[in-house]
């Protein structure tokens, strides 16, 4: 301070403004230092970047977008946050995982395969890196309630939301080798022609996606990209993209420029993408009613494509999977009616899934076609639908536990139990099935299946009639009413 040096040598009158300028100087620091105090308690109110990452990652851990963000990624945001929300959100996001994982292994791994991996020539493989890196959630959330109509790929409506989400999280959460981001911009259209597309799409895609560009039901080893469903759900550029990268570890390999295994260029592949908009057409409505015979040739044909991949081709079925439904025994009992309200509606519970959307007249013509099959000696037997059995359901509990459980599940779950048999204690067979149906076929067995006749002396457990209607009246019992 100047005047302070100058006090020092300053006569004593002048004192008093030194004691001025000393209080005054007194009070500016000590103003400075509240200020300061102030600021620094003030600053610690207002959000600190980390803490804005706490936020989002609160926010977003929930939603849809989080799954795009690699676990990796995820973690190091929660590291930022405060210490009791971790746990919990992650344990959150696990759970959705189990639970999609095992939503996933009950509906769709029958075509998928486990983990998703597909098969070639059946159905793809979609924990594939480029196809995730490719496929929005939206994506993957409208193939699985829309379907892919002409091939097995069902429509389920019935799934909620919440289902779908699990599913999408479980397939993004398996592990890929260098994962890739891969932009598509849905809006961005490639006009080319069509006349020009079709020669180039005959020379370079036709061998594998059908020469009309319907896929596995032509025998292709590749997806039906020339449909209406795929068509309907990718953008010109999400063909555009498949096309530069492939599907890695597929028989899809990159197709465009000087690596890509035809070298095409933007031009070729946009004459190939509007000869593929050129065959996208409207579906014909579903639900128009038909009263006619079927056509057992075209039912072949449906069969092949929407039930094939679980009944097996021919309809023969596969122990511990689906039934038999070419089976002698099973067509004598089953009405064509049994067998259309079992495709309309499904078999909540078990791979069966419901097929509101195939229309009355192939309905009719795969009927026509297992009518059509050939069986070796014929049976007759009619089934009373009307008649209920009043049995004992106790007694029925501890029959059924001896005599079925073994192959049908502990409450007759079915396969879901990992039994050899189908899911009789379930609501949609016990809604579609009468009390007759049952006790027929216990009498009857299924010829070449491992359910054999149980009634009477020539049956496996030689049960009576009385044996039968108290396994009925368990199986009812668990039957939930509408
Ligand atoms: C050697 C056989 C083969 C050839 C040739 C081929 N593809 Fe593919 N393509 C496949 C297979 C197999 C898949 C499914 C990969 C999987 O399993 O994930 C596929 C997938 C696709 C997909 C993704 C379909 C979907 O459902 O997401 C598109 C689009 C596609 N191919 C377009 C084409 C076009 C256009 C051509 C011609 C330029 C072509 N492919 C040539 C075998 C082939
Ligand atoms: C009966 C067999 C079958 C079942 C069951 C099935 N799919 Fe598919 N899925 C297919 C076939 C076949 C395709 C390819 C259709 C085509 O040619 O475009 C497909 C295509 C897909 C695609 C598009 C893949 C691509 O490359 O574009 C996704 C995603 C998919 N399925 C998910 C699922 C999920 C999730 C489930 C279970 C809820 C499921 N699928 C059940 C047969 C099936
Ligand atoms: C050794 C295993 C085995 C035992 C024990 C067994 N079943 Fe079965 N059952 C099967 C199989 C497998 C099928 C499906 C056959 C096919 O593929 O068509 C079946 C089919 C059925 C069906 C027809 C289901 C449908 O969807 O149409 C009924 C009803 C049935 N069993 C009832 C019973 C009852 C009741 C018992 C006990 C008294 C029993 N089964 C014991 C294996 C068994
Ligand atoms: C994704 C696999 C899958 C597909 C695709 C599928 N089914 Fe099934 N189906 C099953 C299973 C599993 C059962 C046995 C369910 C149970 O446990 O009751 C079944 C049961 C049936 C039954 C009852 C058989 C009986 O013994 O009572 C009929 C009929 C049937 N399916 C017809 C069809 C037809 C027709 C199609 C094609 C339009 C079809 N299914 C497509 C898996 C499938």
């Amino acid at each position: 301070m100047v005047e302070s040096g100058d006090n020092k040598s300053a006569p004593k009158g002048k004192t008093y403004k030194a004691f001025i300028v000393f209080y005054a100087a007194l009070f500016l620091l000590a103003f400075v230092g509240l200020l300061v105090f102030a600021l620094t308690v003030n600053r610690s109110k207002q959000p600190t970047p980390s803490d804005e990452k706490k936020t989002t990652a609160e926010v977003s851990a929930p939603s849809d977008q989080s799954f795009g963000i690699s676990e990796a990624s995820t973690t190091t945001v929660y590291q930022a946050a405060v210490e009791p929300v971790v746990p919990v959100t992650k344990e959150k996001h696990f759970e959705k995982i189990k639970r999609g994982e095992s939503l996933f292994n009950a509906n769709c791994s029958a075509c998928h395969q486990l983990g998703a991996v597909g098969k070639v020539g059946f159905a793809p493989n979609i924990r594939n890196r480029d196809f995730l890196g490719l496929a929005s959630d939206d994506f993957i959330k409208r193939t699985i309630s829309g379907g892919r109509p002409g091939t097995s790929m069902p429509p389920r409506p019935d799934l909620t939301d919440h289902q779908i989400d699990g599913i999408v999280a479980y397939l993004r959460s398996l592990p890929v080798a260098n994962p890739v981001v891969i932009h598509v911009d849905p809006h961005k259209r490639f006009p080319g022609n069509a006349v020009e597309g079709k020669a180039a799409y005959d020379i370079f895609c036709g061998s594998c996606h059908g020469e009309e560009g319907r896929g596995y039901s032509e025998g292709g080893s590749g997806p039906g990209i020339g449909l209406p469903g795929f068509l309907e759900t990718a953008s010109d550029d999400y063909i555009y993209q498949t096309l530069k990268y492939g599907r890695v570890g597929t028989p899809m390999k990159p197709f465009i420029g000087p690596q890509g295994v035809a070298n095409l260029s933007e031009g070729e592949v946009a004459d190939i993408i509007t000869y593929l908009r050129s065959l996208q057409t409207v579906e014909k409505g579903a639900t128009a009613t038909f009263a006619g015979a079927g056509d057992p040739l075209s039912g072949e044909e449906q069969f092949n494509i929407n039930c094939s991949a679980c009944h097996q081709l021919g309809g023969t079925g596969k122990i511990g999977f689906a039934p038999s439904i070419r089976n002698r025994d099973f067509l004598a009992i089953a009405t064509n009616d049994f067998i259309r309200q079992t495709v309309r509606k499904g078999r909540q519970g078990t791979a069966m899934v419901a097929r509101p959307d195939l229309s009355e007249k192939v309905m009719a013509d795969i009927i026509a076609y297992l009518r059509a099959l050939p069986v070796a000696n014929d049976v007759q037997i009619s089934v009373d639908p009307y008649t209920i059995f009043n049995g004992n359901k106790v007694a029925g509990k501890d029959k059924f536990t001896i005599f079925c459980a073994s192959c049908h599940g502990p409450e007759g779950q079915g396969y879901m139990a990992g039994v050899s048999g189908p899911g009789i204690g379930l609501e949609g067979f016990l809604s579609a099935a009468s009390d007759d149906y049952i006790y027929q076929t216990l009498k009857q067995g299924r010829v070449g299946t491992p359910m054999k006749p149980f009634i009477g002396p020539k049956g496996v457990a030689n049960l009576t009639d009385e044996d039968v209607y108290d396994i009925t009246t368990y199986l009812r019992s668990l039957q939930i009413p509408n």
